[in-house]
């Protein structure tokens, strides 16, 4: 009798059925903001220094996540290509976090120390002159913007009261660090710090 008006009301219906599927989320959703695996960093987890930190702001703003992923799936293809698959408690300093979900190109969670300095600005003025085959587009403006340091220490302090253990004094000085810095030398910054905190495989 009871199960009948449910199935005759279509708008209790529809209540009932997101409360069954929200449940199911729930149970699943929660339980991850209390293990500490996925809330706390790694072993050796630093915040992103000034410079590093503005190249992540270009690497966002030049969209690279639209073509690259951050995030090493735990499937033996991808740890044997990429290295060690990607942890919750290497991003938890990340705010956006920048895991993607579109490869274009490959992963970049374990660029890090995988090509020189040189090489990432040689394919970042022009992808065509290191890898022939490549659709990759150029960014050559990087090479002559300067980043915007006035913003840095902004930039600290936000993610300060999100959580990320910067020091005042780190703040204090990360204008000077980030002052007469290329846009080219904190990407590569940036792209060189990349899943270097877990290694070994
Ligand atoms: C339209 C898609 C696209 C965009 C946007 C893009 N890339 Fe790429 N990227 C590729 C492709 C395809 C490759 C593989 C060919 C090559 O190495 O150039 C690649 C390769 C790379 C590699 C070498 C990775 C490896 O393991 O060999 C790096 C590093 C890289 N991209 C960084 C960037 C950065 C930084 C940006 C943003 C400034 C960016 N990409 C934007 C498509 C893209």
């Amino acid at each position: 009798m009871q199960h009948e008006r449910v199935e005759k009301n279509v708008g209790l219906m529809a209540i009932l059925i997101t409360v069954a599927i929200s449940f199911g989320g729930l149970v699943e959703i929660v339980p991850l903001f209390f293990i500490k695996d996925t809330t706390e960093p790694v072993a050796g987890l630093e915040p992103w220094t000034p410079v590093q930190l503005e190249g992540r702001d270009i690497y966002i703003r030049e969209g690279c996540y639209n073509c690259h992923t951050q995030m090493v799936r735990p499937l033996r293809a991808e740890v044997e290509r990429y290295g060690p698959f990607s942890q919750a408690g290497e991003s938890v300093y990340n705010f956006t976090f920048q895991w993607g979900s579109k490869r274009t190109g490959p992963d970049l969670a374990r660029v890090g120390g995988r090509y020189s300095d040189e090489w990432h600005k040689a394919h970042l003025y022009d992808p065509r002159s290191v890898v022939p085959e490549s659709n990759m587009p150029a960014f050559p403006w990087l090479f002559t913007n300067e980043v915007n340091s006035e913003n840095t220490p902004n930039k600290l302090k936000a993610l300060q009261t999100l959580g990320v253990p910067y020091t005042d004094e780190m703040i204090a000085t990360a204008a000077d660090q980030t002052r007469g810095v290329k846009e080219i030398d904190a990407l590569v910054a940036y792209l060189q710090k990349l899943g270097t905190v877990v290694t070994g495989r």
